[in-house]
Formats: structure tokens, sequence, C-alpha cells
């Protein structure tokens, strides 16, 4: 029996495709194995997002070139889509390249580059009858799901590589959402994460597995929906700024298993530079959707993704982004230096924020943050908090870890044997920007 080992770099869709590749993979007779010293064939899942996640993947093949065994390597995901054939002259070594679209077709690609000893590639479109179905034994946890109920991405903020590594935005039929969530619930999964680039701009084909339920956006309908089936909880990301109808937030008051956290990816809090990234949103309409998550009855928390040191990028307009972080008060962030991306438009702007300035940059806005967030954590000492225990902390097997329906990590001790389960938890202690508590 072949062996493959697949690591995977990058987003949320990244780890579930790879989970549909060890799918794919196992059921033609392939063994998944867990260290990459006895495999046959190495697949690397890449990212293209910024710089530093694409570099990584020439180090790894580098790393793999050299390594005892000398395994067949195949690449895939956003670096061998975008690349194409010319990552076997950037990266010697590599057997085969399978593009974004074209993972239904891995055995194939294996047999070509072992069996046939050639070179392969297929940046190809998904087959029409794609599965998009997961094998619980490839789960990237027993207790969480990743659902994708969208793909790609039409809106070509200028500074993005993913329209152009993932194609255009795709929306998969309700009805098969549904009946993915309800197999999902079957087989004990406590917690499924709707993900997409931008979920809240769903629009699949036709409304068949909605007529059921209203709602002012087709993606409030799919949450009622989703709602409806009885899973425990229920958390989508991303969602995009301008598609970002209040009625989210109506349907989460409405529901309880949908969990109360919005993540709301900024991007910057200056006008025109928000203008120069094309993200059709200005600070002001953004703040008020701010406000309608901030003033719901029910506590929602918020978190974001921002980019510093973007060309043309003034210290006023990044005052304007530290502004916009004291008033939002983010429960967390993903803070990002601008990194240029070949093909995008902001490739040909004139970059005139030096990399000394970026990082100073980074740094000041990560202090402001840790800041509030601290404030934040603080404020939650001894709330009694419900948490999906998902693992063992690699220190202590004593020591537990999961995450709040708002999404935030909570440490604690306790017994294996709440692993899958929900414990309520009394918050005791934040420190370093985490939570520990005690279970009740
Ligand atoms: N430079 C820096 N950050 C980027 N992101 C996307 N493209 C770039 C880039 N060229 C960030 C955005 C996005 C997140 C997934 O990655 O903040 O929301
Ligand atoms: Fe990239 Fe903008 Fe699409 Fe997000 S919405 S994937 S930032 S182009």
């Amino acid at each position: 029996m072949k062996k493959v080992y697949l690591e995977t770099f990058g987003c949320q869709m990244n780890v579930s495709d790879s989970e549909r590749v060890s799918t794919l993979l196992a059921a033609r007779g392939f063994e998944i194995t867990r260290t990459e010293d006895t495999a046959d064939v190495v697949l690397l899942n890449t990212c293209s997002v910024r710089e530093k996640a694409e570099h990584k993947l020439y180090t790894r093949v580098g790393q793999i070139r050299n390594s005892k065994k000398k395994p067949a390597l195949g690449i895939m995901g956003c670096v061998a889509q975008l690349e194409g054939e010319t990552l076997f002259e950037k990266a010697p070594g590599i057997d085969f390249i399978l593009g974004t679209k074209a993972l239904g077709r891995v055995p194939e690609a294996i047999e070509a580059a072992t069996k046939k000893k050639k070179r392969f590639i297929d940046l190809g479109e998904r087959e029409e009858n794609y599965d998009w179905s997961v094998s619980p034994l490839q789960r990237h946890s027993p207790h969480i799901a990743f659902l994708p109920i969208m793909e790609g991405c039409n809106k070509f903020c200028t500074y993005c590589i993913v329209p152009f590594s993932r194609g255009r935005e795709k929306s998969l039929p309700a009805a098969q959402i549904i009946a993915q969530i309800l197999q999902l619930r079957r087989q004990g999964i406590k917690e499924i994460h709707l993900i997409g680039q931008n979920v809240n701009s769903y629009r699949p084909k036709t409304e068949a597995g909605l007529e059921n339920f209203r709602g002012a956006t087709l993606f409030s309908r799919l949450l009622r929906a989703a709602a409806a089936t009885g899973v425990e909880r229920i958390k989508f990301t991303t969602s995009f700024p301008r598609d970002f109808h209040p009625d989210i937030v109506a349907a989460i008051n409405e529901n309880e298993n949908l969990c109360n956290w919005v993540h709301l990816p900024v991007q910057s809090g200056s006008d025109k530079i928000l203008k120069a990234m094309r993200r059709g949103h200005n600070v002001d309409n953004y703040l008020r959707r701010v406000d309608v998550i901030k003033n719901s009855p029910r506590k929602i928390s918020l978190t974001t993704d921002v980019i510093v040191g973007f060309p043309g990028e003034t210290i006023e307009d990044f005052e304007a982004t530290i502004r916009l972080f004291e008033y939002c008060q983010y429960d967390s962030t993903y803070i990002f230096k601008y990194s240029v991306r070949q093909g995008t438009p902001a490739s040909q702007f004139s970059d005139d924020v030096t990399k000394a300035e970026k990082t100073r940059r980074f740094i000041e806005l990560e202090q402001i943050q840790k800041r509030i967030q601290s404030k934040i954590f603080a404020s939650m000492l001894n709330q009694i908090v419900e948490v999906l225990v998902e693992k063992q902390s690699s220190k202590s097997s004593e020591d537990l870890s999961g995450h709040t329906t708002c999404h935030k990590v909570v440490n604690f001790k306790g017994d294996l044997e709440l692993l899958g389960k929900i414990a309520k938890i009394k918050i005791t202690d934040s420190k370093n920007n985490s939570l520990y508590g005690t279970v009740l």
C-alpha cells in the first residue's frame, strides 16, 4: 500500500481541501501517514496569500528533496494554481502539480508520477460530480467540521491574489449543505464552521432547500436553515463587510446554536486606503455594521483582519486605523504587513512605505490591540462560559483547551473524558492574552 503524507499551509479552505484529498486517497487504497519519514508520496497543500506563506513551499521542497527516502513530491493549492509549469523550474524536484480545482484527480496524478515516472500537471476545472464529503477519519478534528458553502472570490481587492488562485465565486446548493450538516450531526460533530472567502455573498443557483426559511438574504436564510438542523454549534467565516446584512445579526439572536461571533475584515481605517484597496466599503458604512453587531441584545464577539503599510499609507492613514481599532474594541485581530503579490493591481502601485516602517506600524498596532484585548479578557473574570473541549495541551495531559461560542480559547484542567463535550467553565484568570478557568 502506498503511503501518502499530506502537509497543509494556510487557510481553513486549504484544511478542508486536504481533508477531501485524504478521503479520496484513502478510498482508493492509499495509506495516509502522520510522518513524512516513511512516505512514498509527499503532498504539499500551499498558500499564496502573502510572500511568507509562499516561501515556506520553497523551503519544504528543498528539505524533502534532500531527505533519505526521496518520496514522489506533489504540489497542490494556490501556489500550484498560480505558478503552474514554472514551479518545476523554480523548485526542482517536484513530480506533479495540481491546481485548486483539480483535487478530485489526485490519484491519477500520483499514478502518473510514480508508475510512469513522468512529470504531471493538471490545472483543469472541477468535475461536475466532485464529491464534497469528508470521511470522519480524515477530519482535522473529531469534534469540529469545516463545511465549504461557497468557493472563490469576485471582489478583486487590489492587494489580493485569491481571485486569481481560487477563481470566481461559486455557491454550493443549499439542499446539499443542509444534508451534510444533518449527516455531521449524526456523526456526533459538535461544531460546524460554514466556510468560504465571503460566506455572506452566498448566492446559489436555486433556492431549493431554503423554501421554508425566511430572511433578507440567501445567506441569512441558509443560517436559519442550518440552525434548524439542531446541530449544537454553527460558526461562519469570513464575512465581507459590504454584503453584511443586519439580518445576519437577527438570525444569531433568534438561534442559540448560531454562535455569537462575527469575523469582519476591515483591512484599513482610512477611506483613502480602502478606496485604493477597492474594498467596496468605507469607514462609515463599516462602522454602521459594527454598531449593529455591538448593539445586539445577545453579546456578539467581533474579530477582524487588517493590513498595515499598504502603498500610499501615510501616518495619518495609519492613525485612522488606530482610531478604528479603539472604536471597534475587537475581541481579536489578525494584523498583516502589506506584502506585494505579483499579478494583483496593487503590484503596479509604487510602494512608498519602507519595510522598517511597515514593521513599526505592525508592532504599534499589535500593542494597542493587546491592551484592548487584555481589558476584554479581564472583564470575563468569574464569568461562566460554555467550552467545546477540543484537545489536550501539548505540555501536560491534564491541561485541556477549547473554544467558547464567541470563539475565545479557554485553558483548564480536566479529565480526558471531557474531550468532545461541552463543559461549563468558570473563568479564573487571563494571562498573555489567554483565558484560564476551572470546570464546574
Ligand atoms: N498583503 C498582506 N496581507 C494580505 N491579505 C491578503 N492579501 C494580502 C497581502 N497582499 C490578508 C488580508 C486578508 C487575509 C486573509 O490576508 O487581511 O483578509
Ligand atoms: Fe481577497 Fe478581497 Fe476576495 Fe477577501 S474579498 S479574498 S481580501 S479579493
